[in-house]
């Protein structure tokens, strides 16, 4: 029930809402129960027991002969109305269920609409709330298998909680309510069968929590194999060039499938149980009921105490009772199996971040002197990537880092741009650790090109202008300039404007990478990262791609992680990075020279 409270809190702003509901369920649980009394004369004129009604105007007598005083006062004025003719009463009384019954159920509908506007405010609230947070979330907590499963909290969870936890936000109102005011007129009825109805309730109630009480662990298996699902189709759809390419179809579709039976069987079990709860619920109050019936029927024939058309009206009542009970069955029921969906999307929003901004997070508005590596020691899981690394970036200088794949190159990207943090040691920039900056405006100060240009859905312009919001066309246009780039743009029928398909795959290699240069160039950061941005291209594009750079990386101050020589052998400083430690550093011609692991890769790579 604890996840049903935090939903709960997202309630709040929908009060008004929740009042309007609550009010409208009140009407309807009144004249709902009122509609059954109203039962009692019509019964009463066609079995002849009470007609002609008293031939005075009754006197209320208080509460304890409500339902005397009730039941008089409709037959008194169905008397005065009907002057002694039958048909004309019955009429009457007719007329009063239907107006009854039509007041009864106006009110379901008014509470049932003002619900709309809570239950769908919820969910998008909770919806835009994961979505936010998935942002905000640092990229370690993002692994490759855990896309599909934020897919799937993002989806399914959330449309899991709006059909299955947040109906019951209705029945927290409506049902209750209809079964206090039918258990009054219970009472009012007969005091002595309501008591004996009772011992029965605890009963039932103790049969259906142990029908229910598995839901939760079904239902987190089925969300979480709907996780894998989406994995898969993510994986596939992404890599549908390679997987046809080397016929893997069957592969996948065995792995696809394999999922798909278990989310068969899974799904199988959890709907089985959960369609325990209307019919169980349903046999256990006709039990009730049976047994009201014979110890009723005794109040009637032996006992005399009860009069034929109030037990009829009571057992309308008793059974009346069942509606809601079942509705709060199925609720519980629902509670349960949304629990583990609530939980899954809960687990989100609850995230630990754990790069937050300090509470007095410095906001850095320019870069004046250099940027440092200090003794940093870094490790993803268990072992050292980066071993008490010490590097000293100037302003206007370019240092290049090159190294066997796998010795820690982007890891320094990443640990320069915040991704991660660093294990031990510090990275400053002019004196501050990176950790006491707002990250905003530590990442307002760089700019990041990739391997593989990430382009999205959306004009060359929108892509341009996700650094700087507010860039003129002119100014998109001088940057695509820059970046070597104006001169197949603007030969595109559209410019700018034209869209460059998912992914910005209408595009070639080189001309993606390009735009993401002329990106980094709008945003103008003074600091430019570059991790591999030539090597995912042929020799033709990465010429192209090669002079954009060396226009972009003019007068700022850069790290350029590279596997060939033409992109750093004018760096003003060479890093040579093994298993994350340094090996070697100087210019060029110093490392040749020196005839060391730089001049060995150099070969390995016949750079020139
Ligand atoms: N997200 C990650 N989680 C765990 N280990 C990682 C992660 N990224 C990289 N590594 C490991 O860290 C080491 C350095 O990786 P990386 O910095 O990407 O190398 P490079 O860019 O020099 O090829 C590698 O051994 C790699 O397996
Ligand atoms: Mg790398």
């Amino acid at each position: 029930m604890s996840h049903l409270t935090n939903i709960l809190k997202y309630a709040k702003p929908y009060k008004a809402y929740a009042v309007g509901h609550v009010i409208s369920n009140i009407f309807y649980a009144f004249f709902g129960a009122l509609s059954f009394i109203a039962l009692i004369p019509m019964l009463d004129i066609l079995f002849k027991t009470d007609f002609p009604a008293p031939t005075k105007e009754p006197v209320y007598q208080g509460i304890g002969n409500l339902k005397d005083f009730y039941k008089d006062y409709l037959a008194y004025h169905v008397n005065t109305y009907a002057q002694d003719d039958p048909q004309k009463a019955l009429l009457l009384v007719v007329g009063l269920i239907i107006v009854l019954f039509l007041l009864k159920n106006i009110f379901s509908y008014l509470a049932y609409y003002f619900m709309v506007f809570l239950r769908n405010g919820v969910v998008r609230d909770i919806r835009n709330a994961v979505y936010k947070k998935t942002v905000e979330l640092p990229l370690s907590y993002f692994s490759e298998q855990r896309k599909g499963d934020i897919m799937a909290r993002v989806t399914t969870d959330v449309a899991t909680l709006q059909y299955s936890m947040l109906p019951v936000l209705e029945l927290i109102a409506r049902e209750p309510l209809a079964i206090i005011f039918t258990i009054i007129m219970m009472l009012l009825i007969s005091v002595k069968l309501t008591l004996f109805v009772f011992i029965f309730i605890p009963l039932s109630g103790w049969v259906i929590s142990i029908v229910g009480k598995s839901l939760k662990r079904k239902s987190d298996r089925v969300q979480t194999e709907q996780g894998v699902i989406l994995s898969t189709l993510e994986e596939t759809l992404t890599g549908l060039r390679i997987i046809k390419g080397f016929n893997a179809q069957n592969k996948f579709n065995k792995r696809f499938q394999d999922s798909s039976e278990r989310f068969y069987h899974f799904s199988n079990k959890l709907l089985n149980r959960q369609n325990l709860a209307s019919p169980t619920s349903e046999f256990l109050g006709i039990v009730v009921i049976s047994i009201l019936l014979w110890y009723g029927g005794q109040l009637v024939l032996v006992d005399k105490s009860l009069d034929g058309s109030s037990f009829i009206a009571y057992m309308g009542l008793a059974y009346n009772i069942m509606v809601p009970a079942k509705a709060i069955s199925r609720g519980i029921y629902n509670v349960k199996q949304g629990n583990a969906a609530a939980e899954r999307i809960q687990e989100i929003i609850d995230a630990e971040n754990p790069l937050k901004d300090k509470e007095d997070a410095v906001v850095k508005t320019s870069f004046n002197q250099n940027v440092t590596f200090e003794n940093v020691w870094f490790k993803y899981e268990d072992d050292f990537v980066l071993k008490d690394f010490n590097l000293t970036i100037p302003k206007g200088k370019t240092v290049a880092l090159v190294g066997q794949s796998g010795s820690g190159k982007s890891t320094l990207a990443n640990l320069i741009t915040r991704f991660y943090d660093v294990t031990k040691g510090a990275i400053t920039i002019d004196g501050i650790n990176i950790k006491d900056l707002t990250t905003d405006s530590l990442r307002n100060q760089m700019g990041i090109v990739t391997q593989d240009a990430i382009l999205f859905n959306d004009s060359i312009k929108n892509n341009l202008k996700l650094g700087k919001d507010n860039a003129t066309n002119n100014e998109v246009i001088e940057a695509l300039k820059v970046a070597n780039a104006w001169e197949f743009v603007s030969k595109l029928p559209e410019g700018i404007e034209t869209n460059i398909g998912d992914a910005g795959n209408k595009l070639s290699g080189g001309q993606k990478q390009r735009l993401s240069i002329a990106r980094a160039v709008l945003k103008s950061p003074p600091i430019m990262v570059l991790d591999e941005a030539t090597s995912a291209l042929d020799t033709e594009s990465e010429r192209l791609v090669q002079v954009a750079l060396e226009n972009m990386m003019r007068n700022r101050t850069s790290i350029v992680i590279a596997h060939r020589l033409s992109t750093i052998q004018n760096a003003d400083e060479i890093i040579v990075l093994s298993k994350g430690e340094i090996v070697e550093k100087g210019k060029h011609n110093e490392l040749i020279a020196k005839k060391g692991v730089y001049q060995k890769l150099v070969e390995m790579q016949s750079f020139d």
